[in-house]
This record gives structure tokens, sequence and C-alpha cells, in this order.
């Protein structure tokens, strides 16, 4: 029996530890940056679209227009889904959670591909695995969609040809295509949620990936990482919050109250930004403007306040405002139920777990970190009735 002779580093949370090196996405923590494949934030969601900017992702350059055409072509031809996969969404109970009705389905999809394995080796196998993924991309919406109209026992509609991902993926919801304008907010979020480094979600599909496992096995551990309110659910506490405050004028009252009994802000705080997240500051802009032009501010005033309350009570610690203190208001504005923002965070992730899994698998090394051991070793099997209870 080997001891272990050198002193151990525990990295606990995995906190600054380099798992490989990558060209997809940086994140300046100290300086509130965000870039995709060199990109920044700020200019993808300016100018760009959530399907370009999974391209971008996905396959590291910008497309030509021909380019564009035919991945958004090739999306809009694996929208539909199977109906064994509608079967399966109305067999779960009304009350199923949105996100686990979106990761049976997906971990589903694999056995209705005749083929889900892929090589992972070669262009070829590469082409293959992204073809997988672009599969799930396309149909995550049609999936979510589905599960919400069916759980209210109505029809879902079917994807509607000539939208774009975001314009479907609302009309889908509510049967009635959107203005240029909620179609462009909805795109800003989807750009916003596409990617982010190796955060929770993006390790479980990298060590899914470095298995060699197929591409159905790997989005669906990005799922599963997303379940908990310290990764995917924050959004949607964030918003609950915001309703549960209610009045501007309640919310030193609630955040002073959150603090003392060490409640966390949800919507605050995060393990790489010690400042401004920059999606939080393009976030909040545009829930001011689509508040003001939904004629509702109530929400949004509140939110502020809660916001400017906590960073009052916070000030000179290292905890900000994160992406998800607005975007649940701006998906709750758009008449998004509360519960499908996390799916939603899925549905445009997959983009970036792709490319992720993708960079991985090109120099593939199995993941398998260690666990010191700590027990006591060499006790003696005793019989179950010789026992003391
Ligand atoms: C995201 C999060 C898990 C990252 O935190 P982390 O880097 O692991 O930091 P820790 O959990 O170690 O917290 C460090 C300290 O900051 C405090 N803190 C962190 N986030 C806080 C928040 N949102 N509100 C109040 N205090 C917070 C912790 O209580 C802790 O204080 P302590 O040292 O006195 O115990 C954390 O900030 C959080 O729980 N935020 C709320 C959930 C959320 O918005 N998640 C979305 C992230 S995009």
């Amino acid at each position: 029996m080997s001891s272990i002779k050198e002193p151990v580093v525990i990295h606990k949370g995995l906190d600054n530890i380099y798992v490989k090196e990558s060209r997809i996405c940086f994140v300046d923590g100290e300086a509130s940056k965000l870039f995709y494949r060199g990109y920044s934030i700020e200019d993808l969601t300016a100018h760009s679209t959530y399907e370009e900017t999974a391209y971008l992702l996905i396959y590291g350059t910008l497309p030509s227009k021909a380019q564009l055409q035919e991945f958004m072509n090739k999306i809009e031809s694996y929208r539909p889904i199977d109906s064994g996969i509608l079967q399966l969404l109305q067999s779960l109970p009304t009350t199923c959670n949105a996100l686990d009705a979106l990761r049976t389905a997906v971990s589903a999809l694999g056995s209705y591909d005749p083929e889900p394995e892929t090589t992972s080796w070669g262009v070829g196998g590469m082409e293959a695995r992204i073809d997988k993924s672009l599969q799930i991309l396309a149909k995550a919406p049609t999936i979510i969609a589905a599960f919400d109209r069916l759980r209210n026992h109505q029809d879902p509609f079917p994807p509607k040809p000539g939208l774009s991902h975001a314009a479907d993926f609302l009309y889908m919801l509510s049967g009635k295509v959107p203005d240029a304008y909620d179609t462009r907010v909805m795109d800003v979020a989807l750009i916003l949620h596409a990617e982010h480094e190796m955060n929770a979600s993006t390790f479980s599909c990298t060590v899914t990936a470095s298995t060699l496992a197929d591409m159905y096995s790997i989005i669906t551990s990005g799922i599963c990482a997303l379940r908990g309110p310290l990764h995917g659910g924050a959004n949607e506490a964030a918003l609950k919050t915001v309703m549960e405050v209610g009045d501007v004028s309640n919310a030193e009252s609630y955040v002073t109250q959150a603090l003392a009994e060490k409640r966390r802000i949800m919507g605050f705080g995060h393990r790489v930004y010690k400042t401004w997240d920059p999606r939080y500051k393009i976030l909040k802009k545009v829930g001011a403007e689509l508040a003001k032009k939904k004629g509702d501010e109530a929400l949004f005033e509140t939110a502020v306040a809660i916001e400017n309350s906590a960073l009052r009570h916070l000030a000179g610690t290292p905890i900000f405002p994160n992406v998800d203190s607005y975007s649940g208001l701006v998906f709750h504005m758009l008449g998004i139920p509360i519960d499908l923002f996390t799916p939603i965070f899925a549905l445009s992730r997959i983009a970036g777990w792709t490319a992720h899994s993708i960079e991985y698998l090109e120099s593939n090394r199995l993941i398998r970190p260690k666990a010191l051991y700590v027990g006591p070793l060499g006790l003696q099997y005793v019989p179950i009735e010789q026992r003391s209870s």
C-alpha cells in the first residue's frame, strides 16, 4: 500500500485550474471584458445574430454570406422534432421542471439518431460531431416550446420556416410572429448566453467529451450542470426576488434583511468577475428600453432599487451584479414563463458547449483528477448480524 509522500494541494472548486488552451472565449474578470473568438461581446450584441455567433463559436471565424445562409438553412431543416419526442414530452407530468423536460428530450434525441456515435478522430469525425450538435441546437427551442404548450394542454406550434432562431422560439411559444424589436432583444439575450469559457456546465460537457462519448451525452451533461441555482437557476431566482420585493420602497429592507441573514442576493457575485459583468450592463440597458416599450416600468425600477441597495451594502467587496440580475426580467417582459429561463440559457449555450467539446477532443486526454483519501484502511468486515445498531 503506497502512502502519499508529497504535500497535496486540494483545488476545491478547481478555482484557477487550467484544463486546456482555448481560442474560444476570453473573460477578463478584473477589467469587465468578454470576447468570443476575439470579438467583444459589445460588438457582437450590437451587430451579430445568434446563428452567426454560434457559427463563430463553433467554426472559429465569422461566416461569409453564403456560409451563414447554408448554416441557417441547415438549422432550419433540423428544427422539427420526431413525433416520438413529442409523445415523450406529453407523457411527462405537467408539473415536470422544464429543464428536466429538455434534459430528458435531448437525451432521448440520441436514441432517434440511427448513428448517435461518431468517430472523434480526423476532420470527418469532427464534422459529424458538429452536425449532431447542430441537430440538438436546432431542436432545443422546439422541444422547450412544445413542452410548454403540452403542459398547458395545447397543441405545439411546429417551427415556422423563414424565421430566425430567436424569432422562431418566440413564435413557437405563443403562435405569434414577434416584431423586429422583440426578436432583436431575444437575439441579444441568446448571444449573451451562448458561451462563457470553462464554467461548471462547459466543464461537465468537457469531462463527458473526454471519454469519447457521443454528442447527445455531452450536451445532456451540460444541461444537468445547469440545474442548480448557483449556475443555471439564478435568473429565475433573481426575478422571483424582484417580484417578491414588489415595490421600490421595499428594496432597502429586503437587502438589509437578506444580508443580515447571510442570504445571497441572486444575480450578484461571480467566480470570475470581481467587477461588473459586461453582460449585465448590456442586459440592463435592454431591460430599461423594453420596460419603456411595454409601458410597464415598475418591476424594472424595483430591480434597479434592489441593485442599488445591494451595491451600497456590498461596497468594498468584489460582489457585483452578474448576467442574471436582469436576464430574467428581460425574458419576463418578452412574455416567457419563469421556469423556461434556464432552458433558454441551455438552448443558447449549446453553441459554446459544442465549441469547447470539439476543441478539447482535438487533443483529447481523459479527464481523471484525484481525490485525497483521508478515511481508515484495513477495517475487518463484520457480518451484518454481528453489527451493533
Ligand atoms: C456565483 C457564486 C456562486 C460565485 O461565488 P464564489 O466565487 O464561489 O464565492 P463564494 O461563494 O465563495 O462567496 C464569497 C463570499 O461572498 C459572498 N457572496 C457571494 N455571492 C454573494 C451574493 N450574491 N450575495 C451576497 N453575498 C455573496 C459569500 O457569502 C461569501 O461571503 P463570506 O466569505 O463572508 O462567507 C456566488 O456569487 C453566488 O452564489 N451568487 C448568487 C447566485 C448567482 O447569481 N449565480 C449566477 C452566477 S452567473
